[in-house]
């Protein structure tokens, strides 16, 4: 990072209108999330690829991903295939595709952990183009949009905030953080309002991270878009209630004008058991419970692994516990 980034500049498919489409929180996986029944990987993908019709059959310029693009960190959990199949679907569109990866695209809390995981080989593949390295500008000879964004960054939002105009018209900053009425704390992390975020000179933030959809809000002429994961992987209560959303930009002159779409995707009785995501859930309840339980009783270990390996348990519940950690970590 540092120094002036590369800026590529394309020229609008129509001649008076730019148009991007936004999809968020896409969570791509070959594997079924505990409580689901239907398949998750062709479900998820026919959604995606329906918005990704939808941009091709409006002759969007780009389509903007703002992270979380796959949603198992572990590289085993990630065949080739599979890796393979999302480059195909991301190609589909005939669209370029320019993102920021999210906390799931990344070990360790930020873009140093790209290393290795499947959104490294989609960028690799030319297919995807990372903003943190590459702005991109589109414009129609009248009107010019650039589109910006950083990373997640330990849940952080201030290099988004920082992104400059540079003349543009229009300035879209893609973030993945949590987003919220006034800025503050959600779970221990920094979350971050419009009082703050409209400091920036950014005129629409694109922000993932809340699979909720808080739709697409506007203070003091600049918009917020955050309408949530285009998937639903059950892990979220909201997951029960909402139907996913991608977003539409357009852009003319000085106006702009922001769209929720909604791909068609099966009810959600049909696409988890809800019976068993119950279950789940209050398996995991029981099991954070238990390792905060544990981490408080042998303060002396310097993590809870060691915690769980030190502690005189059956060996059955140790493996639990040592197995929650994982997918905890990997999730
Ligand atoms: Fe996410």
């Amino acid at each position: 990072m540092g120094g002036p980034l590369k800026v590529t500049q394309l020229t609008a498919k129509n001649p008076d209108e730019i148009r991007v489409v936004s999809i968020s929180d896409a969570h791509m996986s070959p594997f079924n999330p505990k409580s689901w029944k239907a398949n998750y990987w062709e479900h998820t993908r026919d959604g995606i690829q329906q918005v990704l019709n939808y941009a091709k059959k409006v002759q969007a310029d780009a389509v903007i991903w703002p992270g979380d693009q796959y949603h198992l960190k572990t590289p085993a959990r990630n065949p080739l295939y599979f890796v393979s199949e999302t480059i195909d679907l991301l190609l589909s569109s005939g669209i370029p595709n320019y993102g920021i990866g999210g906390n799931h695209d990344f070990k360790m809390g930020s873009r140093d952990g790209l290393k290795g995981q499947p959104l490294e080989i989609l960028i690799k593949s030319g297919v995807f183009k990372l903003l943190d390295d590459e702005e991109l500008v589109i414009t129609t000879g009248k009107t010019s949009v650039k589109i910006a964004g950083e990373s997640y960054n330990h849940s952080k939002a201030e290099g988004c905030r920082d992104k400059k105009k540079d003349g543009a018209d229009h300035l879209v900053v893609l973030g993945h953080f949590w987003f919220g009425q006034t800025t503050g704390e959600f779970f221990g992390e920094p979350m971050y309002g419009p009082d703050w975020l409209g400091k920036g000179e950014a005129d629409i933030y694109d922000i993932g991270h809340h699979h909720l959809d808080q739709g697409i809000q506007h203070f003091d002429g600049k918009a917020y878009i955050v309408v949530g994961s285009i998937s639903r992987t059950g892990s979220h209560s909201n997951d029960l209630e909402r139907r996913p959303a991608a977003s539409v930009l357009t852009f003319k002159g000085q106006n702009r004008e922001i769209n929720a779409i909604r791909p068609k995707v099966l009810p959600i009785g049909e696409a988890l058991d809800l019976e068993v995501r119950e279950k789940v859930k209050r398996e995991e309840k029981e099991m954070k419970a238990f390792i905060e339980n544990l981490k408080s009783t042998n303060l002396g270990a310097a993590d809870p692994v060691q915690a769980i390996a030190e502690l005189d348990l059956p060996k059955e519940v140790q493996d639990r516990a040592l197995k929650y950690l994982e997918q905890a970590e990997s999730e």
